[in-house]
């Protein structure tokens, strides 16, 4: 990602030129200067629009006018101790404009040094209200929807997904922000410059091809899970492929997963993709919370390895994690609706549940499950293939 390093090593008189730079003063962030101890000495004209503050009303304030002091007392001391070390400052701040509301926006903040020396602070920020309501909303709607049914999976994976899509989209913000700045100075562009903007260019590029490789496998995953059922041909790898993809902010951080099955299961098989989906995203949510509580304290990756053969008129799948286990004494009570060992808040009871339906109503099969405690879990299960 393009950072702003080339406006982080000024001279004193250049770092000043900053202060009447055109491109900083129309730019579509926010962007505030201030010197070593916090003082502000420059804000462009979007801070105007965004906080209502004028420049003569805040230039000679403290930075710290603009926070809400909202955010944890740790979150500022990691943020001052990042600057003072000289280092890049990236992440979310909560602010308050003139009129006492509240905003978020999504900071930059860069140390200017000059000869090695900290001279002051620049900040770009864009503001990000909207997107964390969106995150907030979700994440409300996630709650209610996890006291009622089921489907509260989907409201766990799409804050994930808000994120991920979020992370790219504020580096293509950033970056289209640069250019816009370059663009400014095209009268004495250098090849540097030129060889600078190529590489923002493909930057926002690979952001986008990340969004829209998201997006398309979530317009998948709504697709299936319509809630009128259509049985139509589909392919197992596919589908399980999709899940992996869409739950992965679920897992990545604890777990490995490892999908092994051979050409038998290459051809497609007729029935409900979104009760196959329904089996595989709660397996995987069961495993993801095993291995994460085993693990709690270490930095071990876990492993979710899922195993698929093919005996006569049946899929075979072994789902296998090495995660926390569940006791001796437990293990009968798993497959009964509302029965949980988790918080509120975080387990219904009802995954396994559904998945026993889903296996011996829709696809007339079996479901067993073998554990250890603090070994890990191995779900048997069998799905009769129709190809017809
Ligand atoms: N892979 C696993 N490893 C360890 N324990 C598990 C595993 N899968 C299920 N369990 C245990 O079985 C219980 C029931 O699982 P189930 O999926 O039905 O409900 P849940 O995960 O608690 O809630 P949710 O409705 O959100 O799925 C869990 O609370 C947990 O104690
Ligand atoms: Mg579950």
């Amino acid at each position: 990602m393009k950072s702003y390093t080339d406006i982080t090593n000024k001279t004193d008189s250049s770092y000043n030129d900053l202060k009447t730079d055109k491109a900083l003063e129309f730019s579509e962030s926010v962007v505030i200067i201030t010197n070593i101890k916090g003082i502000i000495t420059y804000v462009n004209k979007k801070f105007e629009d965004i906080t209502l503050y004028k420049k003569n009303e805040i230039i000679g304030k403290p930075v710290y006018t603009l926070s809400s002091q909202k955010q944890n007392p740790e979150f500022y001391k990691d943020f001052w101790d990042t600057l003072k070390t000289g280092n890049k400052w990236s992440g979310a701040f909560h602010s308050r404009k003139k009129n006492g509301e509240y905003y978020w926006c999504n900071s930059n903040v860069f140390p200017v040094k000059e000869n090695s020396q900290l001279i002051g602070f620049i900040s770009i920020e864009t503001d990000m209200t909207e997107e964390k309501k969106l995150i907030d909303i979700n994440n409300d709607l996630r709650y209610q929807l996890s006291e009622q049914d089921k489907i509260a999976s989907l409201g766990l994976l799409t804050s994930g997904l808000i994120h991920e899509i979020y992370t790219p989209l504020s580096f293509i913000k950033s970056n289209a922000d640069y250019l816009n700045k370059k663009i400014h100075q095209f009268e004495n562009i250098s090849i540097h410059d030129i060889n600078d903007c190529k590489d923002v260019i493909k930057d926002i590029n690979e952001g986008i091809s990340n969004i829209e490789h998201l997006v398309k496998e979530l317009k998948g995953y709504v697709y299936d899970m319509k809630p009128n059922i259509t049985i139509e041909k589909f392919n197992l790898i596919d589908i399980i492929n999709n899940i992996l993809f869409i739950t992965k902010n679920e897992y990545k951080y604890h777990s490995n997963i490892e999908l092994h099955y051979d050409d038998s299961i290459k051809h497609d098989i007729i029935g409900s993709p979104s009760k196959i989906k329904q089996i595989f995203t709660n397996l995987i949510i069961n495993s993801s919370h095993a291995i994460r509580e085993k693990y709690k304290d270490e930095n071990t990756m876990g492993l979710i390895s899922i195993t698929i053969i093919k005996l006569a008129e049946f899929y075979m799948i072994s789902f296998k994690d090495n995660g926390i286990g569940i006791s001796k004494n437990t293990i009968p009570n798993i497959f009964n609706p509302l029965f949980t060992t988790k918080k509120k808040g975080i387990g219904t009871g009802l995954g396994l549940s559904i998945v026993k339906e889903i296996i011996e109503k829709n696809y007339a099969g079996k479901i067993q499950c073998k554990s250890k405690k603090n070994v890990g879990t191995e779900f048997k299960f069998s799905i009769k293939i129709n190809n017809k």
